[in-house]
């Protein structure tokens, strides 16, 4: 366990507002912010960070929580995991505790390390003459790779044998368990370990702060797979790491260049393009977009010429579309990829293509009027329709008149007609756009609750004076320590749901505490979707006028009422029960 202390000098200290800011873009709120949720998918911003309360809160999907609650869902970490991140990345260190029993997650640390150290071990293998020989002529030879440019990004090759790199390993002091965790060993049936990565050209793959954080493997001829990349671990997320921005993020201010993979990468910037990336193996997500708008202005999609890649590209221009940043294609003619260009044709010719790359658009423009006979006019009409549709589909205003003249230009159609079609589209679109999202909301309420609080379902009634007292509690400490102290006569008995029972439970044996309530300490306790449920309870608490003491004690008694009649049930005391139905109903009609 991390010291109580330490976790909050890291709340303290990693700013809610700067750290959820460099994944999702802000916008003043009053003393707010608003932004994209990054959780769901939205055009409208429903996602608010509170620096004051140092929470935030998306009110369409009700995701919430702390900065390590954010965290932990956005970098898919545990609690423990998001407090290193945050820690590192406020220049905190967390003192080392031996951990006591079971397995625990390898740290993100721990894993670098081992990264580092296989990475050597690979670097090794490849530069040894015997054991590295077939390899070596393979990305020199076959790759017209130069010997810097192998070591500038630290390749290696893994030697085809079952256990040379885990016996290494083990005797530079890393356990099975870490092994095993950081995909480099797996377990075999007979209960041994060996080696994942064999007979293989490695790639390491190296975060911006020059970590280590996974391998791709590829073989040295046809057979299959191609390449095998490492899982993702605590340290890795595929879809936040983009290969090549260690080295690139110091050249791509103004423009960066998109590849599909390892080799396109390193070719590129051998070839002295070094604002050249690539996703993993993936197609680009929006986690990648958003982590290449922080980085450039400009993108240049750099895709195979083959139809994969060609599909790969329209999705990557809308995603790059949705964080704002224009996009230019390449058009790769006489050679399958960029890799196979520079080598075919030399660097100037690629200088020339990038150059002329066209804009996302055009691109896209010249593609659907090579599919039509524009001489006749249902040809016509059907690429009119298709550009109409293509342009609606545009976020910025300025550029839609540009398309939308170009368009009319090459159709010869008027602008102004081209232009009313495009209005009537947009409309289409956003009214689509908001069912869809209205539809998804409702959906993803629906099994959100569920999740949370599954009990809620059955005693409805219950579970909202809950709700009341838990939110009280959550939101005014006077209430908190009423409840906790007994001043109060409440206690976890009178809950019937299983959240709400550990909640009641947890705020108050926190404020019970030597270290009193925090927040950010329930965060070891509950998981993020919990952690977005106490939010919520707390902010709508918030939002209400009426917060006083008579609120928190009709809260109560609704639970005491609803406790006995349970009990009752429980003990088929079928007289008792009567006898309570029929009070309530008599107070009913009394204040009737
Ligand atoms: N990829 C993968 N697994 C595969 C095939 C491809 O993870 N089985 C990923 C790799 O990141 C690869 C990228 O997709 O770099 C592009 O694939 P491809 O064009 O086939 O590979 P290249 O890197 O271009 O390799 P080469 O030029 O040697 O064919
Ligand atoms: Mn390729």
């Amino acid at each position: 366990m991390i010291p109580k202390e330490i976790i909050e000098e890291i709340r303290y200290r990693s700013d809610i507002e700067e750290v959820i800011g460099s994944y999702v873009t802000l916008k003043r709120a009053g003393s707010n912010r608003n932004g994209l949720c990054p959780f769901h998918s939205e055009k409208t911003p429903s996602f608010t960070v509170f620096p004051a309360t140092k929470s935030f809160y998306c009110f369409g999907c009700g995701a919430g929580g702390d900065v390590i609650t954010f965290t932990q869902k956005i970098e898919n970490l545990d609690y423990v995991a998001a407090l290193e991140l945050l820690a590192t990345r406020a220049g905190i260190t967390i003192p080392n505790e031996p951990s006591a029993g079971g397995t625990p997650t390898v740290s993100r640390k721990r894993i670098y390390e081992m990264n580092l150290e296989a990475a050597r071990f690979f670097r090794s293998s490849l530069f040894d003459p015997v054991l590295g020989r077939e390899a070596m002529t393979y990305l020199v030879e076959n790759r017209r790779l130069s010997g810097a440019t192998i070591k500038r990004f630290g390749l290696g090759f893994a030697p085809n044998d079952f256990s040379m790199l885990t016996t290494h390993m083990r005797r530079a002091g890393f356990s099975e368990e870490e092994l095993i965790q950081g995909f480099l060993s797996k377990r075999s049936q007979r209960g041994t370990l060996f080696d994942l990565f064999r007979n293989r050209i490695m790639f390491p793959v190296i975060d911006t702060a020059g970590n280590i954080v996974a391998f791709g493997g590829r073989v040295m001829d046809d057979s299959k797979p191609k390449y095998l990349n490492s899982a993702d671990t605590p340290g890795f997320k595929k879809s936040r790491i983009l290969f090549g921005l260690n080295y690139a993020k110091d050249h791509c201010a103004e423009e960066l260049i998109l590849c599909e993979g390892y080799m396109d990468t390193i070719a590129m910037q051998a070839a002295g393009f070094q604002n050249a990336v690539a996703t993993l193996g993936t197609a680009i997500t929006q986690e990648h977009a958003r982590l290449i708008s922080r980085y450039t202005k400009r993108v240049i999609i750099n895709y195979d010429s083959d139809e994969a890649g060609q599909k790969a590209a329209d999705k990557a221009m809308l995603l790059l579309d949705e964080v704002g940043l224009p996009v230019r294609v390449l058009k790769l003619t006489g050679a399958k990829d960029a890799d196979e260009f520079i080598k075919r044709f030399g660097n100037d010719a690629f200088y020339s293509l990038l150059k002329n790359s066209n804009s996302a658009f055009d691109f896209k423009m010249e593609k659907v009027l090579a599919k039509y006979d524009l001489g006749a006019a249902e040809g016509k009409l059907r690429a009119a329709r298709e550009l109409t549709a293509l342009i609606a589909a545009t976020h910025s205003s300025v550029e839609r008149e540009l398309y939308l003249r170009a368009a009319a230009e090459r159709l010869g159609i008027s602008a102004e007609s081209l232009g009313n079609d495009v209005a009537r589209a947009r409309a289409r679109q956003a009214r689509e756009a908001r069912k869809k999202e209205s539809r998804e909301l409702q959906l993803s309420a629906r099994n959100f609750g569920d999740r949370v609080n599954p009990d809620a379902a059955k005693e409805p009634a219950t579970a909202a004076a809950e709700d009341v007292l838990l939110g009280l509690c959550l939101a005014f400490p006077e209430h908190r320590k009423a409840c906790a102290t007994g001043e109060v006569n409440v206690t976890a008995e009178d809950f019937y749901t299983g959240f709400g029972k550990r909640a009641f439970v947890a705020l108050t044996e926190a404020e019970n505490s030597a270290d009193g309530f925090s927040f950010s300490a329930l965060g070891a306790i509950f998981t993020p979707d919990e952690m977005g449920r106490l939010v919520k309870l707390q902010r709508e608490r918030e939002m209400l006028q009426n917060n006083g003491r008579e609120v928190l004690l009709l809260a109560v008694e609704a639970l005491h009422t609803q406790r006995r009649t349970r009990e009752a049930k429980a003990t088929g005391d079928w007289q008792g029960e009567l006898a309570m139905r029929r009070a309530q109903m008599k107070k009913k009609n009394d204040s009737k």
